[in-house]
């Protein structure tokens, strides 16, 4: 895995959208992420169909459940040949240590590719003000950091946060940590609702690895310029 790049979110539930973007955005974008709805829509076979096209693909399921069942989703998707899935460090520490063991041991065993495995945070849609009503005794960045450091010990390759913490995980995880920051909005997007955003540069400079961006890319009129603008960004060429 390359040190930065571009994911960009084909949250959607139409196929034939997908299939467009993707044209658009195959040789440009490092990976496609699949989510909740892309996936509970067409299940393995729009995996299987991203993969036909040559595609590289995080499936952003963020997986939450007890051990046995949430290793056992992970390995479901190892065998689809993902590249990348989350699952929710609030899950504990068993959950994310037994999913991590299971997926290397059975991607090893089959001689497959291991995908990357990411923790998720706090969302990147969470403002302070609705954390607080969660009932957490902790602050908000002390969260995010102890859920980092807990994925780091269980053998996560990163995280998933919004760039806002990405300093702080950054200095807490170390250099090799992955972190993959979704709340992203170039300074011409409209923020939607997500609440703790950066611009894409910003988000570099704090020390995240990939951008995960959707509705900036995949409503604009011209995606694939879009798309452009964004890269552009992230190698320091129009800020
Ligand atoms: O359209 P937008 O750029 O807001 O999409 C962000 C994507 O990242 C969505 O697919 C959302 O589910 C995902 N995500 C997030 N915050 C997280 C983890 C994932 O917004 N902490």
């Amino acid at each position: 895995m390359q040190d930065k790049g571009l994911i960009v979110a084909l949250d959607t539930d139409n196929l034939e959208r997908v299939k467009v973007l993707v044209a658009q955005l195959k040789n440009k974008v490092d990976y496609f992420k699949v989510g909740l709805e892309l996936y509970t829509t067409f299940g393995p076979q729009v995996i299987e169909w991203l993969k036909s096209q040559g595609c590289s693909i995080f499936a952003d399921l963020k997986y939450h459940d007890i051990p046995n069942t949430v290793s056992h989703a992970a390995l479901a998707l190892a065998r689809q040949g993902v590249d990348i899935f989350d699952l929710h460090l609030s899950g504990g520490p068993s959950m994310v240590e037994t999913t991590v063991n299971q997926v290397r041991q059975f991607t090893k065993e089959q001689g497959i590719k291991t995908p990357k495995i990411l923790g998720i945070t706090v969302l990147t849609s969470t403002s302070e003000q609705e954390y607080s009503k969660q009932g957490y005794s902790e602050a908000l960045n002390d969260r995010v950091i102890s859920l980092a450091k807990m994925g780091q010990a269980c053998g996560l390759d990163g995280v998933v946060a919004s760039p806002k913490e990405a300093s702080m995980i950054r200095k807490a995880c170390g250099p090799d940590f992955l972190i993959v920051t979704p709340g992203i909005r170039p300074k011409w997007a409209v923020s939607d609702d997500q609440r703790r955003i950066t611009t894409p540069s910003q988000a570099l400079n704090l020390g995240a690895n990939y951008l995960v961006v959707g509705r900036p890319i995949t409503k604009a009129e011209h995606p694939a310029s879009a798309a452009d603008k964004i890269l552009m960004e992230m190698e320091g060429l129009n800020n």
